[in-house]
């Protein structure tokens, strides 16, 4: 049986990351493998592809268009690489982040054509697409709070403007509603206990287990 895709959303400082090892754990407690990636990266392509696009001091005057196609050239890796024989084994793939991630900053953020996004995620992630994808959702406030509280340099997106994660939190929400059976959009503010909950009876009504 081929395994299942699911992928976490949102802007920085929602807790995604959390939220995907408890969703791990609880997988692995079901006896399900599961492998978490995380867009750019986890190829040696996408790694080297991730510096580049956001801790090269020398890269800061990239344009948008390079930007979009980096992300695409790393996902198409990654797909092929590593998603797609873990798939055909019948293991699970959490994605850390997914090609939703290019329609809300590609697109609606650096203002980008959201057709010529669409269609260059199509051509990386072929049909690979996620059963469930859980949008974590704060407000931008929230979020730069959050971000100042990290103890890492900011890199080269989390440098940009209220306004910019704005457009990209309006954008997720958008694609979250008109796309209701895949998304399902939680509040990030919620502890991450409650969270992992919420997020457990979802996976277990969708996967039926
Ligand atoms: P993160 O792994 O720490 O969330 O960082 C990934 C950064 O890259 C984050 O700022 C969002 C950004 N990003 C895009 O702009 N477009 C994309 O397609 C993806 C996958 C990430």
């Amino acid at each position: 049986m081929r395994g299942e895709i699911i992928s976490f959303e949102g802007i920085e400082g929602t807790g995604k990351s959390t939220q995907i090892q408890y969703l791990q754990q609880f997988l692995a407690d079901q006896n399900i493998e599961a492998q978490t990636v995380r867009e750019p990266g986890n190829t040696y392509i996408g790694e080297r592809i991730r510096a580049l696009l956001q801790n090269d001091a020398a890269a800061d005057n990239m344009c948008p268009e390079t930007e979009l196609l980096l992300y695409e050239a790393s996902r198409a890796q990654l797909i092929r690489e590593f998603v797609a024989p873990r798939i055909a084994q019948g293991q699970w793939v959490i994605f850390d982040r997914f090609f939703d991630s290019s329609v809300a900053y590609q697109g609606a953020a650096r203002g980008l054509s959201t057709e010529i996004v669409q269609i260059l995620n199509d051509f990386a992630v072929q049909n690979y697409h996620p059963r469930l994808t859980f949008l974590l959702d704060i407000d931008v406030n929230t979020a730069f709070q959050r971000l100042q509280q990290r103890q890492t340099a900011k890199d080269r997106i989390e440098q940009e403007s209220p306004d910019f994660f704005e457009k990209a939190r309006q954008k997720y929400l958008e694609m979250a509603t008109a796309k209701p059976k895949r998304f399902v959009i939680l509040d990030g503010k919620l502890s991450s206990e409650d969270l992992a909950a919420v997020i457990r009876e979802h996976v277990q009504k969708i996967f039926h287990f």
